[in-house]
């Protein structure tokens, strides 16, 4: 059985990725990382607790990661992310307070720990800005031997970005920390705007969990519809909202959802181009490329997982 920890700014595609790993079969899900992005990382945090009660999982513990980027000292939600997530990150949707606490363990001493302790059999889905796993590698470099897989969301290579013209979101808000992510000798899947603006989910998908009837059938059809709404009044897309996060989670358990191709990739930081992520071009030939980058997806076969586990799990 793999092990999982997801790193989130939790956020409604986050949350649907929680529902993911926690629905998926063969998977532990070991802990949760917290992380800021798509609101404060306290929100963030609680959103993960409040999600994770709502699926009846209180055995699993979530760590609080660090408040802000690795190159400043504070972190503010952009009013996009609002619009898109919502006010409170899960589209505006009371969930009542949780009954378990957050873990006293950093999320960063947590990542150093279930590396040591589980090794190859330790996957990791950062679906927010990298900014703890970058804190985690540089305070135990030898994490990056040990870890089996680290299946990102973020970056774009074929596209254009959705926070500015170059950059994704989660790259966008620590390119430092993904650039240390890149750097290291980590195994890395980059599940990016390439793959994740393809793969659409629609009313007719919500109405079905809403129709089951159950609390979290409806909590969870009431927080993507809003996620929806807002797809369609930003004209980010009409036809739908993007899976990014639950699609990463998707690869790293069944990689045969994207055609990979592997390259060494980087970040770039001038001014013009912060957070675009890219192909280095003097490293076309490196024999060991730093990472698998998902270019192409079935998005029919993946919906129909999706919905197979997201729909089994909100009948319970
Ligand atoms: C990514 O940014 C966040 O807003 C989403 O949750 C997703 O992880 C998409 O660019
Ligand atoms: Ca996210």
């Amino acid at each position: 059985q793999k092990k999982m920890i997801l790193d989130l700014d939790t956020g409604v595609d986050d949350a649907l990725a929680i529902a993911y790993a926690v629905a998926a079969p063969d998977v532990d899900l070991i802990g949760i990382v917290s992380s800021y992005g798509n609101n404060l990382l306290d929100v963030c945090a609680k959103n993960s607790l409040k999600l994770l009660e709502l699926l009846g999982q209180t055995d699993v513990p979530v760590y609080k990661g660090l408040p802000h980027s690795s190159t400043s000292d504070h972190f503010d939600v952009m009013q996009v992310s609002k619009d898109i997530h919502g006010d409170n990150g899960i589209g505006d949707v009371d969930l009542p307070e949780p009954k378990r606490a957050l873990e006293e363990m950093s999320g960063v001493d947590f990542y150093i720990e279930a590396a040591h302790q589980y090794g190859q059999d330790l996957i990791i889905i950062p679906t927010g800005p990298m900014t703890n796993l970058a804190a985690a590698l540089e305070k135990d470099p030898e994490i990056a031997h040990l870890i089996g897989n680290v299946t990102f969301m973020g970056g774009a290579l074929t596209v254009e970005g959705n926070v500015t013209d170059v950059a994704e979101a989660n790259i966008n808000q620590d390119a430092k920390a993904a650039d240390v992510v890149l750097r290291s000798d980590l195994p890395l899947t980059m599940v990016g705007l390439d793959v994740t603006l393809r793969t659409l989910l629609t009313k007719k998908e919500t109405q079905q969990w809403r129709e089951l009837g159950t609390k979290s059938g409806i909590a969870f059809a009431d927080i993507t519809d809003f996620y929806i709404d807002a797809y369609y009044n930003l004209d980010i897309d009409k036809n739908g909202c993007a899976l990014h996060d639950p699609l990463a989670v998707g690869v790293s358990l069944d990689p045969t959802f994207v055609t990979t191709i592997s390259l060494f990739m980087k970040v770039i930081y001038d001014e013009h181009n912060y957070g675009r992520t890219i192909g280095d071009k003097d490293r076309l030939n490196d024999p060991n490329p730093n990472t698998k980058v998902a270019v192409d997806v079935d998005k029919e076969r993946y919906l129909a997982t999706f919905m197979d586990l997201l729909t089994n799990l909100f009948k319970e």
